[in-house]
């Protein structure tokens, strides 16, 4: 139980002894700290029930209240709100427990199966920005659902059976000529990670601009779509080399995926999918493509049908998405799939969902939620650009912010003794926590600016602020790690106010779950290190004679870090070992 609920449960009780229902009795964070730290608002509610002045409910319930040995006051205050305080010493036993439980006393309780289909990368094309925010966002939920308690299974469900495959596969032909392609030893020596980076790009300007290189590409698209022969050899070695380069960029930002599978591993199931779906009159032919009406009368403007297969009897996107629905059900029974993509596909996920809805494809139990972002945006208000104009890759940027960091942490360390290699370490940490600390502190369906000088900064609501506190504070505890002692009850408001706020850390972490939305958190998190940094300031840890004050001190930072640590890493943000 929360300290929370704890309070919550004591006036709960207190509204059922006084003969109301005690549903009246729910505790929230005060909204006037200046005049108590919790409020229950029931009295107000109850009065319109039972027909009374709310005012003399509050202090029926107030005396019963003021009884209890967890509180140092309780107060009835018109209109008929109940303020209410908490005894030093209640706090403290709480505060004190917390430490010695597993996730700092966070319960675990719902055990449901989460799949977060999140990265989205596509195989042969670089990652760009707008694949960092899925990466950046989806790890993160994924870390905060596990903690909760919830079986997570992250996806990366890479794009790798489209027509860009096709095209990449052309390029690639054209580059070598089809007769030394012929053995794995050929292709080895042929397929590398600088080939199909310029590959796709000159390709694919071609296929828009010449209809014949794109008549090529989609034969060759649907040739490989039959999933056998030279072209899947030659597209099992892209997809070999693509995925082992998009492995190294995922590990630089430090995310990491359970399966690796992709649109192509539908391709056993699309076309029994569509026969059934024909069978069921649900496909039809429109214009040479097979479609699927997934509108319904109350859409407004209505959603456009569903494309199965192009004129050609390619598929698409649309299909390997509904097909990969059905695979995930037959092998993790999920109860929730949630596709963490741009906001700029929120149609598609409109249209996929309704189709599974129309055939009848779910279990009853799986649901089906799109959790959209918007999208970085550069200085112009336009989604950021290279210089030059074009897309930013996401290894350049991250390149960038590094260098960046490196700038700040090189002016923040005057000691000599550091190397460059550890230097370069800490930037890498101080860079991606930036990074992520920004993205993350907006809600993810927000556009936002992406300012390098902003993020990097160590002062103001920044990943870098927030990683130096926590630098800070361990360097005050590596001096002092053989010192043990017990926490004593606040010697002081900012402390007092430190422990309030340890005890609300479940709720940040529980709203970010629930909304699939880290902003919460991440404003938990910097809360937490801007009341931490105010703690340490006041009260000196290695200066101070008394020794039992010392040691509750030493506990303080012990406990509020190690949670601030925690909670860090639910945000995939590290903290450097120096800064
Ligand atoms: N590969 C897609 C893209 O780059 C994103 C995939 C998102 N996931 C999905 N199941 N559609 O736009």
């Amino acid at each position: 139980m929360t300290f929370r609920e704890q309070l919550t449960e004591k006036v709960k009780r207190a509204f059922a002894d006084c003969g109301y229902d005690e549903k009246f009795g729910m505790v929230t964070v005060s909204n006037r700290p200046d005049l108590c730290q919790y409020q229950c608002n029931g009295a107000l509610a109850a009065a319109k029930t039972y027909k009374k002045k709310p005012m003399d409910i509050a202090n029926e319930i107030a005396n019963v209240l003021q009884a209890q040995d967890i509180f140092s006051s309780v107060q009835a205050c018109p209109p008929g709100f109940l303020n209410l305080c908490v005894t030093d010493e209640a706090l403290t036993a709480f505060v004190r427990n917390m430490g010695t439980q597993p996730q700092y006393g966070f319960e675990r309780q719902p055990q449901k199966t989460i799949m977060i289909d999140y990265g989205g990368a596509n195989v042969a094309k670089s990652l760009h920005v707008g694949h960092l925010r899925s990466a950046i966002i989806g790890e993160t939920l994924k870390r905060i659902l596990r903690y909760c308690g919830h079986t997570v299974i992250g996806d990366v469900h890479l794009g790798d059976w489209g027509l860009q495959m096709g095209i990449v596969i052309c390029g690639i032909i054209e580059q070598f000529g089809l007769e030394n392609l012929q053995t794995e030893a050929d292709r080895a020596k042929h397929i590398t990670i600088s080939v199909l980076e310029k590959t796709y790009p000159a390709k694919s300007k071609e296929a828009k601009e010449n209809e014949t290189v794109m008549a090529e590409c989609k034969r060759l698209t649907l040739e490989l779509q039959k999933g056998e022969g030279i072209y899947f050899d030659i597209w099992k070695k892209v997809l070999e080399v693509s995925v082992a380069d998009l492995k190294r960029n995922y590990g630089r930002l430090g995310v990491t995926f359970d399966l690796w599978k992709g649109e192509s591993d539908t391709r056993d199931v699309t076309d029994p999918m569509i026969q059934q779906l024909e069978d069921k009159g649900l496909a039809y032919l429109d214009d040479g493509a097979l479609v699927m009406d997934v509108t319904k009368e109350t859409d407004n403007p209505p959603l456009p049908p569903f494309i199965l297969r192009k004129t050609d009897g390619a598929v698409l996107y649309s299909t390997t998405d509904l097909a990969t629905i059905l695979i995930r059900e037959k092998e993790y029974d999920p109860d929730l799939i949630l596709y963490v993509v741009d906001n700029r596909q929120s149609t598609h996920f409109k249209q996929l969902f309704r189709a599974v809805e129309k055939a009848g494809m779910a279990t009853e139990k799986l649901n089906l939620m799109f959790a959209g972002f918007g999208t970085m945006n550069g200085a112009d208000g336009k989604p950021y650009k290279t210089r030059e104009g074009g897309v930013m890759r996401l290894e350049d940027l991250l390149n960038t912010l590094e260098q960046e960091a490196f700038k700040k942490v090189e002016a923040a360390i005057t000691s000599s003794e550091i190397t460059e290699e550890e230097m370069q370490k800490i930037a890498h940490k101080v860079g991606i926590g930036a990074l992520k600390f920004a993205d993350l502190s907006n809600h993810r369906s927000k556009d936002y600016v992406f300012d390098i000088e902003k993020f990097c900064s160590f002062e103001g609501k920044t990943g870098p602020y927030i990683q130096y506190s926590g630098v800070r504070i361990a360097s005050i505890l590596n001096k002092v790690q053989d010192l043990k002692g017990e926490i004593l009850p606040p010697e002081g408001d900012i402390q007092r106010e430190l422990f309030l706020f340890l005890t609300e850390f479940p709720y940040a972490v529980q709203q970010s779950a629930a909304d699939f939305a880290p902003n919460t958190l991440a404003e938990y998190v910097y809360a937490l290190a801007v009341l931490l940094n105010r703690y340490y300031h006041e009260y000196k840890v290695i200066a101070e004679p008394d020794l039992e004050k010392k040691l509750s001190r030493i506990e303080t930072l012990r406990l509020a870090s190690g949670l601030l640590e925690q909670l860090l890493d639910l945000l995939g943000i590290e903290i450097p070992e120096r800064m």
